[in-house]
């Protein structure tokens, strides 16, 4: 297993360039299992779950090939509809290929997901949808199986907005039998990036972006050619490092209109956020300002930069308090700041940080993707070496992060572990 080791204390000076959004190509290649023919998608990011993602469809019995960040897929050979949980074990986001399974092929068998480090996470919502279309749900076996008919159009509100949620409602209802609104609808930009694309594919949709989405329900769809948007919590994250380390980054090709709700706390916390050309020059100053947080679905601060924050807060002189309104248990990065010097106490969805300027190096273990994340920004802030383990986490969702960071000054590698002697 892969670990990292910091030597932290260095500025992070020079450029960086942000790859595309894991969490808008998933979506994508999903809904190519809507449509016969071989669509091609640019600026796809090199990360596991992009990996992952790949195996399933080759699984399901579609093509797949890939040329550095040019993917082309050709759905039209599924025979398969069935994502079996070692997929789905490693990515939940494989749930996105029930909508267009069933849409297509009428059938799809896909293991359920079951909680992970950050919640109970259900799918209930998913399932409620698309059975309000038509669908026939059975649970058995730790497997969803759904039978349809071709799926009607219906109105749907969601009681909580989900992103994955209107996604794979969006992708069934584009193929449905007449028009769906979707109520409550998730708002954040890769919901809006996956209803173009399925537009250019010929789909009827509009009022993506707000909470009520409209589908107008076509016969088929096709193929397309797509680059696609940068990742804007890849985006983030480098922001907040550059604002953790007194650097002066300038992020390329930086969707720095999809980060409002970051921007105004990194001013508030005295931190230089100025656009320049595609990106965005982010200065940190002298002393952290304590501001306080509070996630919520877009286009409120991302869940996704709560660990990272939460980091940089630790850093701060003064109390913050950052309240988790997304998920109910994403705070298992906690433990592991506290290892680091942090001082912060949880209190249900509640975590109080009582910064005291610096952190310091040690051994820590990464959880999920996120935490992970906020452990290399803690690592390249901190006094002293930092060593993060189980770095396959970040590998999920960071293409070549130790690699970007050394290019602006960090020094930070990644050792291998010899592999275990055999016992005899
Ligand atoms: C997506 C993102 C993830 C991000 C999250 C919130 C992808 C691949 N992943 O995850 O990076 O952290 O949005 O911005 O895009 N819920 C239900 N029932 C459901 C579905 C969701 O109760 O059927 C709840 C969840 O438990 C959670 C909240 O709704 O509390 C929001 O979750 P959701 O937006 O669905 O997250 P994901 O789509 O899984």
């Amino acid at each position: 297993m892969d670990r990292i080791i910091i030597r932290g204390g260095n500025r992070l000076i020079g450029e960086v360039t942000i790859s595309g959004a894991k969490n808008a190509a998933l979506p994508m290649m999903a809904a190519t299992l809507l449509t016969e023919g071989c669509s091609t998608f640019r600026n796809i990011p090199e990360l596991r779950d992009i990996v992952t993602f790949k195996t399933l469809i080759e699984h399901l019995g579609g093509k797949v090939e890939q040329e550095g960040h040019t993917l082309r897929i050709e759905s039209g050979t599924v025979k398969m509809p069935e994502a079996p949980y070692e997929l789905v074990k490693t990515m939940r986001a494989s749930i996105l290929v029930l909508g267009p399974l069933v849409a297509r092929m009428k059938r799809a068998r896909v293991s359920l997901p079951g909680g992970c480090a950050i919640g109970a996470r259900p799918i209930n919502l998913h399932l409620m949808g698309l059975e309000r279309m038509g669908a026939k749900v059975r649970i058995e076996h730790g497997y969803v199986d759904m039978t349809a008919g071709r799926l009607k159009g219906a109105d749907i509100c969601f009681d909580t907005p989900t992103v994955t949620g209107t996604e794979n409602l969006m992708m069934a209802a584009a193929l449905a039998e007449g028009v769906t609104v979707l109520e409550n609808a998730a708002k954040e930009p890769e919901v809006v990036e996956l209803a173009m694309v399925l537009n250019k594919m010929g789909a009827r949709i509009d009022g993506m972006g707000t909470d009520t989405i409209r589908i107008d329900g076509v016969e088929e769809l096709r193929p397309i050619v797509h680059t696609v948007m940068p990742d804007r919590i890849e985006a983030g994250t480098f922001m907040i490092a550059s604002a953790m380390t007194r650097g002066n980054l300038l992020i390329r090709n930086c969707p720095l209109e999809d980060l409002d709700a970051l921007v105004v706390k990194l001013k508030e916390a005295g931190v230089e956020v100025t656009p320049e050309g595609d990106g965005v020059r982010v200065v940190g100053s002298g002393q952290i300002r304590s501001v306080d947080i509070k996630t919520s679905p877009y286009p409120g601060f991302p869940t996704d930069l709560q660990a990272q924050m939460a980091a940089m807060m630790s850093m701060a002189n003064g109390l913050t308090v950052i309240t988790e309104t997304v998920f109910e248990n994403r705070f298992m990065h906690v433990s592991e700041l506290r290892r680091m010097g942090a001082k912060i106490k949880i209190d249900g969805r509640t975590a109080i940080i009582k910064g005291n300027g610096r952190l310091s190096g040690a051994p820590v273990m990464a959880t999920d993707l996120r935490a992970s994340a906020s452990l290399v920004l803690a690592g390249l802030a901190a006094d002293g070496k930092t060593e993060v383990s189980r770095v396959y986490h970040l590998d999920r969702g960071y293409e070549r992060i130790e690699k970007k960071l050394a290019a602006v000054g960090a020094d930070i590698k990644r050792v291998k572990d010899a592999p275990k002697a055999r016992q005899v």
